[in-house]
């Protein structure tokens, strides 16, 4: 499994307490090659946001593997866990994750400077270059509009190069045009970093782009046939 971007082994992970306690992934079982981009759909609730968050090692499962470009996540501690999502992998959210007292600039300069690179601001520079942004430097989050704001978001997510990109729902938030110039600038990244694309999202078009669909249905990944004939003509 060294060769896969992502794969998981049997995961299953419940969050809350009590009587709130939800059991939301059920021994799911996933590979994504590099360089793969992977659409992941199915209805509200059905654990995509989830799936994408352990896969980031943002969760930690209950029960199974998840390995993350050759890395078992379990066998990290948080420190080092926290610093391999900070060079593997990128996170795009719905609703941007900015820091609001901080500039595009110093946003996108952030993870390079947790990291202790030296040149954190000069890269960051060119990275809100590369998503026509190199204009808009000094604005703030509130001074943005809601493309650019994802702009800014994508930016801080590829600018340490990771491995693996994860994004949430990222047109979610955005008008059809600006979704699709977000849509286009993953995708441009993908094909000119080799990066890999792990992509949530509602909208069947979107995931059709992508190399390969899941569908997650109630926890687990639905292998149906009509799952995968619903794929193929929604
Ligand atoms: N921290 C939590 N504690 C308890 N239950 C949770 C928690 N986070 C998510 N859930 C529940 O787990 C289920 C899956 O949530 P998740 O956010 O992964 O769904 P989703 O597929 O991303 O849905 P959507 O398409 O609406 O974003 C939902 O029923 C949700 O209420
Ligand atoms: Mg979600």
């Amino acid at each position: 499994m060294k060769d896969k971007a992502i794969a998981l082994h049997d995961v299953d992970l419940s969050l809350g307490r009590g009587a709130a306690r939800v059991h939301i992934l059920k021994g799911i079982s996933l590979a994504v090659d590099r360089g793969e981009a992977v659409g992941l759909v199915g209805p509200s609730g059905s654990g995509k946001s989830t799936l994408l968050m352990t896969m980031a090692g943002l969760e930690r499962p209950d029960s199974g593997k998840v390995i993350v470009d050759g890395t078992d996540l379990s066998g990290l501690d948080e420190d080092a866990l926290a610093r391999f999502r900070g060079r593997r992998i990128g996170i795009v959210f719905q609703s941007f994750h900015l820091v609001p007292t901080m500039t595009a600039l110093e946003n996108v300069a952030l993870p390079l400077e947790l990291a202790g690179e030296d040149d954190a601001f000069e890269r960051a520079e060119a990275e809100l270059q590369a998503v026509g942004l190199g204009s808009r430097l000094h604005h703030y989050p509130a001074q943005l509009s809601g493309g650019e704001q994802q702009r800014v978001a994508i930016a801080r997510a590829i600018v340490p190069n990771p491995a693996i990109l994860v994004a949430d729902e990222p047109t979610g938030n955005l008008d059809e045009n600006t979704g699709q110039s977000i849509v286009d600038l993953l995708f441009a990244l993908k094909r000119d970093r080799g990066a890999t694309l792990v992509l949530v999202t509602h909208d069947l078009n979107l995931a059709r782009l992508c190399d390969r669909m899941v569908r997650l249905r109630s926890g687990q990944v639905d292998l149906s046939p009509e799952a995968d004939a619903a794929s193929a003509v929604a």
